[in-house]
């Protein structure tokens, strides 16, 4: 947990803007969205980063294949792709960066001809395979023999395109040196590289011995030129990565830098693993800046049992699903049904599943049907508990648990499933409580007795129910803030924002005499929302 004046520092990848998000690239950014809204809610001094990787051979060729420039390329694309998709999505970061901001470009400039001025870079001669869709050198372990139209063609094993090979004069950078510095980094650092997967993944990598690193290419000119020697551009990833420190004021604001330097999580994609927990390790060190305190390494959304991609055309674009369903349950769904850090395959199906089940029946159901009854018994008005019985000690109980649950589980360890199947299961259990306790029929008994066991029903319900507002807020911030609008809970509590999720256990914060209103229906039912 980062100090009080340190922030709380979480990033996603760079996107390269060849083309529009699909839900795979957007999934990294909703993660490391509910990640940071977390945090915020606890009260964190938190900053939260994306932003877009333009340079490379790859956008190049895009931007040629589409007759304009580059820049015109990128310029389109971030605005009318990549920036609305973050709305799309409902993120709240706090910055975005893009690699032709000069911002950046001066900086990374200034980063490398420090490294080269301290003899950690030298001119060599480059010859190997190069996978443009992946921006990367490939070793031999990295590509298969093509079939079909690529039979005879080595291809990449992550695109399944030809790979290229290169040989070119060029700047390397001394990245064998690394090697038992970074495997000692690792020892000493066992929560570095996360999940385990990914961890033994990159060490088993490492111990084989790492290569220099070629930095620079001289066959195109779409890139940072190298300042001391202008022929070369650098090598589209060793610009990206330094993208999380330029943007934090890496060489130019250095009270920011002190304040949110090192990141505390990094969240990637397996595929770009080796990136982030190999070579930008060893950039930092080459420096002398502090190493990130964890790189997390999340699967793939499948489709097909393939990684969704631009390239082979399988992308669906965010929009798709957020027309349909909401920013809110694209949001859950991607959180809830695929455990972060194992592959996941996206369908329709188990959407419309969710949706129905868990978030109209269970959850939605749940909110109206308390708003509801507090407005036929109570004409609105939250009445107080009248006593706190056995049924009432589980509710309390439970929550008590499953808020723990969920701050450990999403707050610490990034198991979005986890904290949201705690979250959910309480849910379940005030349902059942409704089921038992029958609240419907204690109103027909007029008696005091009944009409104070009414009460404490309603009152254990509502409470229950602004708790859930409380711990969903990161998730689902537009049912949340209508649940809590529902409740009257401004008027004594504050903002949603404002309360501590870590503190939602505490019993009784929602105080009697709340003025709760119907409101609308948090999840209308597919059908409603097609017409609406
Ligand atoms: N530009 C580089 C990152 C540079 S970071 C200094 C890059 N860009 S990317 O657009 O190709 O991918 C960005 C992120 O999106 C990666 O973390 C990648 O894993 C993620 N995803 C792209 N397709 C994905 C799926 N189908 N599923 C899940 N995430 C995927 O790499």
């Amino acid at each position: 947990m980062a100090s009080s004046d340190q922030s709380y520092y979480v990033t996603t990848p760079i996107y390269y803007v060849n083309d529009a998000p699909h839900i795979g690239s957007a999934y990294t950014t909703t993660a490391g969205d509910v990640l940071t809204r977390w945090h915020r809610q606890r009260g964190e001094s938190v900053w939260y980063l994306t932003g877009t990787d333009e340079h490379g051979e790859k956008l190049l060729r895009t931007a040629r294949a589409n007759g304009v420039s580059p820049q015109e390329w990128t310029d389109k694309l971030v605005r009318e792709a990549w920036l609305p998709v973050l709305e799309t999505i409902d993120a709240a970061n706090d910055d975005f960066i893009r690699t032709t901001e000069k911002r950046h470009t001066e900086r990374v400039q200034e980063f490398w001809q420090n490294l080269y001025d301290a003899g950690e870079v030298y001119k060599g001669s480059y010859e190997g395979l190069y996978c443009v869709a992946c921006e990367e050198h490939k070793l031999p372990g990295d590509v298969e023999d093509g079939t079909g139209e690529y039979a005879g063609q080595l291809v990449c094993k992550i695109h399944h395109r030809p790979v290229e090979t290169i040989r070119e004069e060029n700047y390397f950078f001394k990245l064998s040196q690394y090697t038992d510095k970074l495997l000692a980094y690792y020892e000493e650092h066992p929560g570095f590289v996360q999940p385990a997967t990914a961890r033994n993944e990159v060490v088993s990598f490492v111990k084989q011995g790492l290569q220099d690193l070629s930095i620079s290419r001289t066959s195109f000119d779409w890139g940072i030129p190298i300042p001391w020697d202008p022929k070369h551009v650098l090598y589209v990833w060793i610009d990206a990565l330094l993208n999380y420190v330029t943007a934090v004021g890496y060489g130019s604001d250095e009270e920011k830098f002190e304040r949110t330097w090192p990141a505390d999580v990094h969240l990637v994609g397996k595929d770009i693993l080796r990136f982030h927990a190999v070579i930008w390790p060893a950039m930092l060190m080459a420096a002398g800046l502090p190493l990130p305190r964890k790189v997390f390494g999340h699967g793939w959304l499948l489709v097909g049992g393939e990684k969704m991609s631009k390239t082979k055309l399988t992308g669906i674009a965010p929009a798709q699903i957020t027309d349909h369903f909401g920013s809110d349950a694209y949001r859950y769904y991607f959180m809830r049904a695929i455990p972060f850090g194992q592959d996941g395959s996206f369908s329709w199906e188990d959407l419309s599943a969710r949706y129905t089940s868990e978030l109209a029946n269970d959850y939605g159901n749940l909110a109206s049907r308390v708003a509801a009854m507090v407005n036929r018994y109570f004409d609105g008005v939250l009445p107080a508990a009248a006593d706190h019985g056995p049924a009432e000690q589980a509710i309390t109980g439970a929550l008590a648990g499953a808020v723990k649950t969920a701050d450990e589980r999403i707050g610490e360890a990034l198991d979005f499933q986890g904290g949201l199947n705690a979250i959910f299961d309480f849910i379940k259990l005030v349902n059942g409580y409704l089921t038992e306790q029958e609240p419907w029929k204690v109103a027909k008994d007029t008696s005091e007795a009944a009409q104070a066991r009414l009460a404490t029903i309603l009152y254990t319900a509502a409470e229950s129910l602004r708790a859930v507002a409380v711990l969903l807020n990161a998730v689902m911030p537009k049912s949340s803030a209508a649940l809590w609008d529902s409740l009257g809970a401004e008027a004594s509590l504050g903002e949603l924002a404002e309360q501590p999720v870590q503190d939602a256990g505490r019993w009784g914060q929602l105080p009697a005499g709340s003025v709760v209103t119907k409101g609308a229906v948090l999840f209308p039912r597919l059908e409603e929302r097609a017409e609406g």
